[in-house]
């Protein structure tokens, strides 16, 4: 979605970039070559493998570019700390490839790792995928893995894993992901994904507790862009989808009283009006050539100037 997002976001010479989830540096190095001469960078992300590696790798942008260890819902505290407003926030959602593919990360079911999905090891974040695992009731995983998730089969999933998990400790990816294909039988299992796949879409959601930063982040970003500034987000599954598009529909509200309200009371002012009214989604050619970008969906708003007293 790299060509939608340039389109959509427009960069030029002399604009200052947020890239609110830096990952493998591939959207900051896009806006970099075009926001030069003039224009710099600000990269975070809360993964601090992901900024020492963007460090090394944009090194030759001198102060053009800065990559920092945080999370988008401090973006107001850091925007502030870097003193700079931004002409164009940036949020690609979700998690990079790099961490995907490390198995040691244990984000992937389909190579075996330690079950942690913790994006940020470092942070003050300790409970991994595992604790969850371990110590949930089998109604609260439930919960979550249909809440998360939208396993359609959550509770014979909780119900295996708290069987299992009486006669052994549950430590590895692929100890989960076999007991959640266990978990049903084959005529149940969905056509073209992993039977594990929303169980561990909800566990990783859980665990870095993503919907909570996603709407904070959206209000953050809201806060640092300049009038006229733009922000595009990138979401790859339901509970991202649906949280984005009602948090930005609110931030382009005037007013958010219950509809059954005659007078307005909230005193809520929009502070951003929608661009792309409809999400937009990759062509045909670039699921062919990327099919984990099947279910991404961009959405596009500019910041409105701040109303007077
Ligand atoms: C989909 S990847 C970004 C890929 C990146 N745009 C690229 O071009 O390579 C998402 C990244 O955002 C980071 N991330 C997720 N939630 C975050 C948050 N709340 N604050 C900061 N970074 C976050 C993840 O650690 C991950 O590296």
């Amino acid at each position: 979605m790299l060509t939608e997002l340039l389109e959509w976001l427009a960069p030029s010479p002399g604009q200052v970039v947020v890239d609110a989830t830096l990952g493998a540096g591939g959207v900051s190095a896009a806006f970099l070559t075009r926001i030069l001469p003039g224009g710099r960078v600000l990269a975070l992300d809360r993964d601090p493998s992901a900024v020492s590696a963007a460090r090394q790798r944009f090194a030759v942008y001198g102060d053009a570019f800065t990559a920092v260890v945080g999370r988008f819902s401090n973006l107001e505290r850091i925007a502030a700390e870097h003193q700079l407003q931004a002409d164009i926030v940036v949020m690609d959602l979700g998690i990079s490839s790099i961490q995907l593919d490390d198995p040691a990360r244990g984000f992937s079911f389909q190579v075996e790792g330690p079950l942690d999905m913790r994006m940020a090891p470092s942070e003050q974040q300790t409970q991994t995928a595992a604790d969850i695992v371990a110590s949930y009731s089998e109604a609260d995983l439930a919960d979550l893995f249909f809440e998360l998730g939208e396993e359609r089969h959550s509770r014979a999933m909780a119900r295996a894993i708290t069987a299992r998990r009486r006669q052994t400790p549950i430590r590895t990816t692929t100890d989960l992901a076999q007991i959640c294909a266990q978990a049903l039988p084959r005529r149940l299992w969905p056509k073209r994904i992993h039977p594990a796949t929303r169980v561990f879409l909800a566990l990783r959601v859980a665990v870095n507790d993503e919907l909570q930063e996603l709407e904070r982040g959206l209000v953050a970003a809201t806060q640092i862009l300049r009038p006229d500034g733009r922000i595009g987000t990138l979401s790859f599954q339901p509970s991202e989808h649906r949280l984005t598009k009602h948090s930005l529909n609110v931030l382009a509200k005037d007013c958010v009283c219950p509809s059954h309200q005659m007078v307005c009371t909230c005193a809520h002012r929009a502070t951003l009006s929608l661009v792309t009214r409809r999400s937009v989604k990759p062509t045909s050619e670039e699921v062919t050539r990327n099919p984990r970008a099947r279910s991404a969906q961009l959405r596009v708003a500019v910041r409105l100037p701040t109303p007077g007293p």
